[in-house]
């Protein structure tokens, strides 16, 4: 970590009533962690709209009975070998699968990964974690 400078805020106190609500239900000790925190929010955000790395997980939750879905995902990812960290899969029931995919690469890349994913017949849930891989925030 850097060097810490300290600086002042000014704004509505409606607005600090708002945030000090939100720092409750967070559990945050203090503004000063809530502030970073909403703030590297808003790079990580920036950084998916960029050219940059990014990293992140796609979740799925599938149907593995489903008629070819297994290797649909799986070819899938070895089409996206060079994006994909990481899989973790969870055998939920004995129908369900959960699994998990760590991604780090250009947002377009993973999006694109994501999106033949989720649209896979037999894929009931899924979601996108946008993440950063840490190093400007
Ligand atoms: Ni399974």
């Amino acid at each position: 970590m850097g060097k810490i400078i300290r600086f002042g805020v000014s704004m509505e106190e409606k607005l600090l009533e708002t945030f000090d609500h939100f720092i409750n239900r967070e559990g945050y000790k203090n503004r000063s962690e809530a502030i970073r925190d909403v703030i590297r929010k808003e790079f990580v955000e920036e950084e998916w709209e960029k050219d940059v790395i990014v990293a992140g997980c796609l979740l799925l939750v599938y149907d593995h009975h489903k008629r070819d879905l297994v290797s649909k995902i799986m070819e899938t990812q070895h089409n996206y070998h060079e994006i994909i960290i990481s899989t973790q899969h969870i055998h939920m029931d004995h129908k369900n699968c959960l699994e998990i995919i760590v991604v780090k690469g250009k947002a377009e890349t993973i999006r694109r990964l994501y999106g033949i994913l989720k649209a896979l017949k037999g894929v009931k849930y899924s979601t996108l974690s946008k993440a950063s891989t840490g190093r400007k925030i």
